[in-house]
């Protein structure tokens, strides 16, 4: 599993590795574009807005808000991550911080119409995806939406008829999540099949 450093290491070929294994519309990013584009949507379906971004790496989807006029918020915790994202967006504020440990001072007190989190919640166990998703959910405003785009799946099945495929690529470390199980617990949650190894969640307040 990819630590901060890991992260660090990894920020200026991100972009292109994405890119290359979604064209391919292999495990694990096929799906990336699809699914960063019906967040976008998603996101600004009311206009430009107060967004959250929480893992938001290099930037690649909070960008896309930021020059469609929305006011960007984000963490992250790897420097390299955030330095490439601060340049794309200068006037965004990037805080650095573990989001295991909750959000960073400057964006505590404030609600959000959008809070986002692409490829990033699959680093935690359930146990702290739960415990993170809980904590933003407060952060919402009334009619705010948490949008989720990772590598998921519907349910068991799903998942192990993706393992089978990509054996030989399976990371074994990584905790990807599964409808069937986090209905059980955000049962207002809605899930949204965007590849044979991506999905996108949307959670209300
Ligand atoms: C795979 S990248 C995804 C980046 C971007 N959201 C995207 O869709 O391309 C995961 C990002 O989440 C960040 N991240 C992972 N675990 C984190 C944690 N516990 N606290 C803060 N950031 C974390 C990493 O530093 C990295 O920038």
């Amino acid at each position: 599993m990819l630590d901060d450093k890991g992260f660090d290491s990894w920020a200026y070929e991100y972009d292109a590795n994405v890119a290359e294994t979604d064209a391919k519309g292999a495990y694990p990013f096929a799906g990336y574009a699809a699914a960063l584009d019906r967040i976008a949507s998603l996101a600004l379906e009311n206009g430009p807005c107060d967004v959250l971004d929480a893992g938001f790496g290099t930037g690649v989807l909070a960008k896309r808000l930021y020059d469609a006029g929305c006011r960007v918020f984000g963490q992250d915790y790897s420097k390299t991550m955030i330095a490439i994202a601060q340049e794309k967006m200068p006037n965004a504020l990037l805080c650095f911080g573990d989001l295991d440990e909750g959000l960073a001072q400057p964006l505590q007190g404030r609600q959000y119409d959008r809070i986002l989190a692409t490829y990033a919640l699959h680093h935690f166990t359930t146990e702290r995806k739960v415990r993170l998703l809980k904590r933003l959910q407060e952060c919402l405003k009334p009619d705010g939406k948490i949008l989720i785009g990772d590598i998921a799946f519907a349910d068991e099945a799903d998942q192990a008829a993706c393992r089978a495929r990509f054996a030989s690529d399976w990371d074994e470390d990584e905790i990807y999540l599964i409808y069937d199980e986090i209905k059980e617990i955000f049962p207002g949650m809605t899930y949204e099949k965007i590849s044979h190894c991506c999905g996108l969640f949307t959670l209300s307040r």
